[in-house]
């Protein structure tokens, strides 16, 4: 048992991210059934599909799940008045000022974290009343903070500034790199590049298939005058990075993104016009996997890294 498995009241510290187009109901409730924190990402949902995913998960799972609510996304108000409705326990926040919704949720008996990429946001979800925060670093897959701090560096600096418990995220898809970052001062981990190549992620076989085939290298943090984003080095990457050779304008990058870019690539599958999010850690994972191997895969080796500790004495 730790803070984080207390928290959650869950067997592993282990918190699968939400992820748009990749994280409905069958990857949550998965996680959750497999002794890790489900999350429904809630980001590419109309109100009431969220509704029907949470409905489907209370069905799929009787352990703890939650869901991540990126406050960048239209229908807020409604999303928040659904997860209430649903009961809902556990909802993680992201993109946007953890003040905002933090009271309201704790009103109601929620649980809440805020995903933060400086130790100046994370004290802030501090002061808003948050439980807990995720300090999410660079090498993250999705949306990213501008300072490109690394997960190696910002862990201990929000360790050094905050008193309530730390999950990390970014780069981390095996037991070696969970350990790593709980020595680093992080009490548990949010996984995301690993679980979107999961049977169970909503995502189109061909974003799979690209997340195994990305070698170190093929991802890019960019679109930073809009919303940074890590993304694959694809087709339309590359038109970004022309585009850019312009000089261009906020207009004319919010006119080349066009809409429904990270639908079109994750979801259906246009892996040549599509927005591919993911992190560095793609360029490790190799293969397609069931969530429980995931989960018993990472176990292992915490456990075998754990063990090792004699190679460290001098
Ligand atoms: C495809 C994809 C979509 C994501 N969508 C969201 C999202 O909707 N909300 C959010 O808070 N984070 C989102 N993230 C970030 C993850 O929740 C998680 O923090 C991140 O992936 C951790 O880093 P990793 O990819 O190196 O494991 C997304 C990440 C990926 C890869």
């Amino acid at each position: 048992m730790n803070k984080i498995t207390q928290l959650f009241n869950i067997k592993y510290p282990i918190i699968q991210g939400g992820m748009i187009w990749n994280s409905g109901y069958k990857l949550a409730s998965a996680v959750s059934n497999s002794g890790g924190l489900g999350l429904i990402g809630a980001g590419s949902m109309y109100p009431e599909v969220l509704r029907e995913h949470i409905q489907k998960c209370k069905n799929a799972t009787d352990k703890p799940f939650g869901v991540n609510i990126p406050m960048l996304y239209p229908n807020i108000e409604e999303i928040m008045n659904i997860v209430v409705e649903e009961g809902v326990k556990i909802v993680f926040t992201s993109a946007g000022n953890p003040k905002t919704w933090t009271s309201f949720l704790k009103e109601k008996g929620i649980t809440v974290v805020h995903v933060v990429s400086s130790s100046v946001f994370a004290l802030k979800a501090q002061d808003a009343g948050v439980d807990a925060v995720v300090a999410e670093g660079f090498e993250a897959g999705g949306h990213n903070g501008r300072e490109e701090t690394t997960t190696l560096t910002l862990i201990p600096m929000v360790k050094e500034k905050i008193q309530i418990p730390l999950i990390a995220a970014g780069g981390i898809a095996t037991g070696r790199g969970m350990l790593a970052a709980m020595i680093l001062g992080a009490d548990g981990v949010q996984v995301g590049s690993r679980f979107a190549a999961s049977i169970e992620s909503s995502a189109h076989n061909n974003f799979k298939e690209t997340i195994i085939n990305t070698k170190e290298g093929g991802t890019h943090l960019t679109l930073k005058e809009l919303a940074p984003v890590r993304l694959v080095k694809n087709k339309f990457y590359y038109d970004v990075q022309t585009l850019y050779e312009k000089c261009p304008s906020q207009e004319e990058l919010v006119h080349l993104l066009g809409r429904a870019r990270a639908k079109k690539g994750m979801f259906e599958g246009d892996l040549d016009e599509g927005e591919l999010e993911i992190g560095q850690i793609a360029g490790l994972i190799h293969d397609v996997l069931p969530v429980e191997q995931i989960i018993q895969q990472m176990m292992t080796e915490f456990d075998v890294a754990c063990k090792e500790k004699s190679k460290f004495e001098f």
